[in-house]
């Protein structure tokens, strides 16, 4: 491959491509969200939506937060096993999908690169301004790394991840708990697509957010100091600027609850008092009943079984399930079932 030997000569910023697979009229899909997801019975939208440069700000300060454990047992867990996850794959690539600013995943990076296998990283994700900036940092950062940025949907465009460097290991990360976003049968669907891009040599890195008290979970959902509340409402902010639509943002009430069932938390905006939104370029009128609710987001919190049982729907095995020292969240790594 072109990027084995040349690394040396090339300068960082020759270090990086990016390519964007959002432009003009495929612009993550919102209008077509909007109007399928407004119209239901139940209204609902689907999360991808949040995460404009604000949205991806805001998201960064929930990182941050106190109640939201998610992000600090991650980073725990890579803090130690990092180096051992990367013996134990042998990987000179990292594809990431829903890569963020990236900040654990250097963690993964700097192991790879200490073990002297780091080629390249690929990550994906809907907001060019993550991709851009964090691919940017990285190879100014890790001497010789080749940074593929991809622009795009992770549910849309896997198919142009770039061919795996020849006869090298790859990771393929999805760190977050970001997979427990989808609903159980789109999981397993996801699985089964990210099953087509794993070798035989490959193995899958994914974070599960763990089953737990649920006044745990609400509270990360539903910080005192308001960061998720206005995360959540920033949904509206993007649909009033991308579609010409007039939501007061202000007038939902941020809704988190942990449906004990199914065992996930929930995220809606509820209407305060009945209203009326004009989303002017799809001409679409809504009214929303006084207290009626919008989904914008679900989060499935995981058991081992439930890990398992995933896997295996998508022809996949668990290689090893690492936890941080209060058992909250799961780091998984995975192959093809042999
Ligand atoms: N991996 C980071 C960020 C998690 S938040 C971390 O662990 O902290 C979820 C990320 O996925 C955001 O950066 C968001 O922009 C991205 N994202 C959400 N839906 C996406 C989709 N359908 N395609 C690509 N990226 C998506
Ligand atoms: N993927 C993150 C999660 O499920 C996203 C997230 C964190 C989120 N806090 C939120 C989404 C609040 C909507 C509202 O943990």
């Amino acid at each position: 491959m072109m990027h084995s030997t040349t690394t040396a000569t090339c300068t960082a910023a020759e270090r990086v491509v990016v390519e964007s697979f959002l432009g003009g009229g495929d612009h993550k899909t919102l209008a077509d969200d909007v109007l399928d997801g407004l119209t239901r019975p139940f209204k609902e939208l689907p999360p991808k939506h949040f995460y404009d440069a604000h949205g991806a700000e805001l998201f960064d300060q929930i990182c941050d937060l106190p109640e939201y454990y998610p992000t600090r047992c991650e980073r725990a867990i890579l803090t130690d096993r990092s180096a051992e996850i990367v013996a134990l794959t042998g990987a000179a690539e990292l594809v990431e999908l829903g890569s963020g600013t990236a900040a654990k995943t250097r963690l993964l990076l700097a192991a790879m690169h200490e073990a002297g296998t780091l080629e390249r990283y690929v990550p994906i994700d809907v907001t060019e301004s993550m991709v851009r900036a964090s691919a940017r940092r990285l190879v100014e950062e890790f001497d010789g790394l080749h940074v593929h940025g991809i622009v795009g949907d992770f549910e849309r465009h896997l198919e142009h991840v770039p061919p795996p460097i020849a006869g090298k290991p790859r990771i393929v990360a999805f760190l977050g708990g970001t997979i427990g976003n989808f609903t159980p049968g789109s999981r397993r669907r996801y699985l089964r697509s990210l099953a087509q891009l794993i070798g035989p040599d490959d193995f899958l890195l994914f974070g599960t957010d763990l089953v737990k008290d649920p006044k745990i979970i609400e509270a990360a959902y539903d910080d005192s100091a308001g960061v998720t509340a206005a995360f959540n409402r920033n949904v509206l902010t993007v649909v009033n600027r991308e579609l010409d639509a007039n939501f007061v943002p202000e007038s939902f009430d941020h809704v988190a609850f942990f449906d004990r069932d199914r065992e996930w938390i929930e995220m809606r905006l509820r209407a305060q008092r009945p209203q009326r939104v004009l989303v002017g370029k799809l001409g679409l009128r809504l009214t929303f009943a006084a207290g009626e609710e919008l989904r914008t987001e679900i989060s499935a919190k995981f058991t081992p079984e439930r890990i398992r049982g995933d896997l295996a729907a998508a022809g996949m095995e668990l290689v090893d399930s690492l936890t941080d020292e209060d058992g909250l969240f799961a780091l998984n790594l995975a192959r093809i079932r042999a």
